[in-house]
């Protein structure tokens, strides 16, 4: 069993994985050595402080062992993607990887022989999304039929949402005055529609009025933020996605929970306040980060 996308796993698997993750979190003595004489390796060709934190330290809490590879160390790039992977997967029992493409993971998967878990590329970013639902479960006793309004870019983290929407019966609307091109996937978005658990919608206020969760992340994507190249494009957003920030104006008097993937990028995407807001939960998603990875590890290894 892979996770390279929520849609991968069956809503029983999801929901296996959200509540042994609490489990994971209320009892961590319980799982201290099950994973004793395991390993994980981390590959990543982009940057990380949660995911790749989530993996290492969670399979340190496990028992086990975790090996991480900055891509640009390794003889990835020198060889043919799928003979490394199958290098690789002879010395652990499980790989994360942060992918650029998500064509990437794909093939990685493909030649495994362990599980691989995609830890996030331009498509998808699974195992926040997981790390979300069992943020939503611990708060709201429940899944289904929570209301999450996402503001800002449509990205991988947002398709992720609605992954977890069709999954759970989550309601997620989406108020974004753009969606990034290396995210579009026409079929999540009609088959979520289809279900009744996506909308689009350019009506902020009114969206935020009849929600649970309010959930936003970066505007641009962590490979494009210190690009030069970029600087033209990443002004011009600055201006688009203004009115999308989330504030102290914004939220006025609403009684919603405020979630974000972190990092947040504070003044641009969100205020400062909100960051501090005790509507925010931004600080225990991120923790949950930390359990839910564990949660999934277990899971692929048979060991939940
Ligand atoms: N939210 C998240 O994935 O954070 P990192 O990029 O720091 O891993
Ligand atoms: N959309 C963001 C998520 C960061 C966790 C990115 O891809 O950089």
């Amino acid at each position: 069993m892979n996770l390279i996308s929520l849609q991968n796993l069956s809503t029983t698997d999801v929901m296996e994985i959200v509540e042994g993750s609490l489990a994971i979190k209320n009892n961590p003595e319980r799982y201290a050595n099950i994973l004793s004489g395991r390993s994980l390796a981390l590959l990543f060709q982009k940057t990380s402080t949660r995911t790749r934190c989530a993996g290492e330290i969670g399979m340190t809490q496990l028992g086990g062992h975790a090996v991480y590879l900055d891509w640009r160390t390794t003889n990835f790039g020198l060889a043919d993607l799928r003979d490394e992977i199958r290098v690789l997967s002879s010395y652990v029992d499980v790989i994360l990887a942060r992918f650029l493409k998500h064509a990437d993971i794909v093939r990685a998967a493909e030649s495994a022989t362990v599980p691989v878990i995609n830890g996030c590329c331009d498509l998808y970013h699974p195992t926040q999304a997981l790390g979300d639902l069992m943020t939503i479960q611990e708060k709201f006793g429940r899944i289904e039929g929570v209301k999450l309004t996402y503001v800002g870019m449509h990205n991988n983290v947002c398709n992720s949402l609605i992954a977890a929407g069709l999954k759970g019966g989550m309601e997620v609307t989406v108020v974004a005055p753009e969606t990034n091109p290396a995210s579009i996937d026409a079929k999540l978005f009609e088959a979520a529609e289809q279900a009744g658990v996506y909308k689009v919608s350019d009506q902020l206020q009114d969206a935020i009025a009849k929600s649970d969760v309010v959930y936003t992340d970066t505007w641009i994507d962590m490979e494009f933020f210190m690009d030069t190249a970029f600087e033209a494009e990443k002004k011009r957003r600055m201006k688009v996605f203004a009115p999308y920030q989330l504030n102290k104006e914004v939220l006025a008097g609403h009684d919603v929970v405020v979630m974000h993937c972190l990092p947040a990028h504070r003044g641009y995407e969100v205020s400062g306040e909100i960051v501090e807001d005790p509507r925010s939960i931004m600080f225990e998603q991120a923790e949950n980060r930390l359990h839910s990875m564990k949660g999934l590890i277990l899971k692929l290894l048979g060991k939940l």
